[in-house]
Formats: structure tokens, C-alpha cells, sequence
């Protein structure tokens, strides 16, 4: 595929910057994009030279899922080498889908060794689902709505973004030319959830997120599965069933069905309606570089070209 010469020149002028926790040289956690281009793109055979010294998963990307109050998402990287040289320092923002390889976990509530705290007003609703009901498949769930601005990341869908302002991170492994290969699960705040993904960005007519934290593996038909076909350019809806976003701030565990509401303040500035908007997602993907290879790709910036989510608001008003 074609790359970009200014896209190169990023590359190689950051090449000699020196990122916290890597090897010097090193501005991300990720398997070398224009290795993984040439190679179709997945399986990659070789050691990682930029192997975090900081431990795998990395401190600074592990995730978790307790409540709607207590929870970390891996988000853009305020302070990264790369980012700041290609985004920030040109007043620019990157998109979920431009950061992957440069993300820092970024927490409500417990604020663990490595993370950050959420920036104030960034996290506009949130709703958790505990679904412990199927032992070796259990899982946290959690999705809400987004303001972008504190996040310092574009969110917005426009026509020639072709991710719509989206993207997947996940822990998918470096071995598969994934991104973000050394984020996990803190084990401390979810013991035994060994893989995780999340999306973010543009969910419709404003930001939003879902994130999984799961037992298990990211296998076809697991919880966390991001290895069935296109899954990575699918909106949230799609691949958490029953998922729908709206206002407000809530708890469910699956095995009681008992819902728990928790009210908070939030920044109205963003928000546009008094109504209960239900959003659904569908997902058409408009050009894919080898749809041979597996769903992975799609979460690989160079490789991805691809999705952009479509959607259908329906308004209920009581
Ligand atoms: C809970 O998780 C199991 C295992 O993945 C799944 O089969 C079931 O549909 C989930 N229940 C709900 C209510 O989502
Ligand atoms: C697409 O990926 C498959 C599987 O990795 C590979 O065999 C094939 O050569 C690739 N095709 C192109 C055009 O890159």
C-alpha cells in the first residue's frame, strides 16, 4: 500500500526522540508499521525492538472496569513524543484511529500506578454491565458518552476521515502486527481479566465510548472477541448486543438484572437534547486494503482504511 512521504518524515524525524518506559529510539509500543505494511500487514515473526521496559501490559496503558464511577480508558497520550511532534505542535488533534501506538490510560475514580486521572468533563455519561454468568467468559462492560475537547482528540465524523472520527484499541498481541500489543487489564481492579478492547470517537451525532474487560482470550465468539471478520470497523452496538447510549450514569449486574442510577453533575455544554435518544449503529465499510487479512488490520493506522460508522437516531420522548 501507499504510505504517505509526510507520514515517513514523521516517522523518522520522531525516530530519535526517547519515550518513557521504551527503548531509546522507541516513541510507541508497536510492532514496526512499515514492516508490518510489507508483510501483509499481521503476522510478524521477528522480536519487538521497542519491547516496553516497563513491564507487559505497561503500567502507563492497563484498563479497568469496577462501576460506572471507578474505571480507566486507554485514550490518545497527552504527553507522547510522537503525538506531540505530529498533532499537538501543529495545533492539531489526532483522531482514536491516528494515536493507536500512543495511548495512557486515563481513569474516573481509582487512579492506579502508571495512569492519569480523567480530565475533568471528558467522561459525559457512563453505564456499566457486570455479566459474571458464564464462568471462563465473564466480563465488565462500560459505555457512555464523550466530550472530546478535554481529551485534546478529534472526535468529529467527517467525510473525508474515513474512520468517522472512530477507532478500536484492544490487546491484541504484537505477534499480529496489532496496535497497542503491550495494554492489558490492571489485575489489581479486574484479577483473572486477561484481554480487553474498547472504540471510541464519533458514535453518531456526538462522542461516545465501549469497552470490554474479559476473561478468556480475543477468540471468535469470546466476549472480547476482535478476531471475527471486519469486527474492528463495527460500531458498539453492533458488537456489544443490547448496548444502547443515552444520558445518565448506571449499574446492572446481568445475574440480578437490578439497574443502580447514580445522578452527577456534568458540563451541559455538549449536550443537546432533554429527550432519551436511542442510537443505533451500523457500519459500512467503504474500502478495506486486503480483506483477506484478518480484522486486526483495521486497527493498524497505515494498514486501516476503512470504516466509517453510520447512524440512525431515534428519538423517544416520555
Ligand atoms: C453474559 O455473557 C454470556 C457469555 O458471553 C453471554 O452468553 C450472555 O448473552 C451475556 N448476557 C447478557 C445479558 O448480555
Ligand atoms: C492479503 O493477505 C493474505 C493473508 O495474509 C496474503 O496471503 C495475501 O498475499 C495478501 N494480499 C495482498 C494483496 O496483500
Amino acid at each position: 500500500m501507499l504510505i504517505p512521504v509526510s507520514l515517513i518524515t514523521v516517522i523518522a524525524t520522531v525516530a530519535l526522540a526517547q519515550e518513557p518506559g521504551l527503548p531509546a529510539g522507541c516513541v510507541g509500543s508497536y510492532p514496526d508499521p512499515l514492516y508490518c505494511s510489507d508483510k501483509g500487514g499481521w503476522f510478524n515473526p521477528n522480536p519487538d525492538k521497542c519491547f516496553p521496559l516497563d513491564g507487559n501490559p505497561r503500567p502507563s496503558e492497563k484498563v479497568y472496569i469496577q462501576d460506572e464511577s471507578n474505571f480507566c480508558l486507554n485514550l490518545p497520550n497527552r504527553n507522547s513524543v510522537y503525538l506531540n511532534q505530529a498533532y499537538y505542535s501543529q495545533g492539531r488533534k489526532p483522531t482514536i484511529v491516528d494515536a493507536e501506538g500512543y495511548v495512557q490510560s486515563y481513569c474516573v475514580g481509582g487512579v492506579p500506578p502508571g495512569a492519569l486521572p480523567m480530565p475533568a468533563g471528558a467522561i459525559q455519561a457512563a453505564h456499566v454491565i457486570k455479566n459474571f454468568t458464564i464462568p471462563g467468559q465473564r466480563y465488565m462492560q462500560i459505555w457512555g458518552y464523550l466530550n472530546c475537547d478535554p481529551l485534546n482528540i478529534e472526535c468529529a465524523g467527517t467525510a473525508a476521515d474515513p474512520f468517522y472520527g472512530a477507532g478500536q484499541y484492544d490487546s491484541g498481541a504484537f505477534e499480529h502486527c496489532g496496535k497497542e500489543p503491550y495494554s492489558g487489564v490492571n489485575q489489581d481492579k479486574n484479577p483473572g481479566f486477561s484481554v480487553y478492547y474498547m472504540k471510541a470517537g464519533s458514535v453518531g451525532d456526538r462522542p461516545g465510548f465501549c469497552m470490554r474487560v474479559c476473561e478468556g482470550d480475543h477468540g471468535v465468539g469470546m466476549p472480547c472477541d476482535i478476531s471475527s471478520p471486519g469486527q474492528d470497523v463495527k460500531g458498539c452496538a453492533t458488537v456489544m448486543p443490547g448496548l444502547v447510549f443515552n444520558e445518565g450514569f448506571s449499574f446492572m449486574d446481568v445475574a440480578n438484572q437490578v439497574v443502580t442510577t447514580v445522578t452527577k453533575d456534568v458540563p451541559t455544554t455538549t449536550l443537546a437534547s432533554t429527550s432519551n435518544t436511542v442510537v443505533s449503529q451500523t457500519v459500512s465499510v467503504s474500502s478495506v486494503v486486503n480483506t483477506t487479512t484478518p480484522s486486526k488490520s483495521a486497527s493498524h493506522p497505515l494498514a486501516s482504511v476503512g470504516s466509517f460508522i453510520t447512524l440512525i437516531c431515534i428519538s423517544f420522548f416520555f
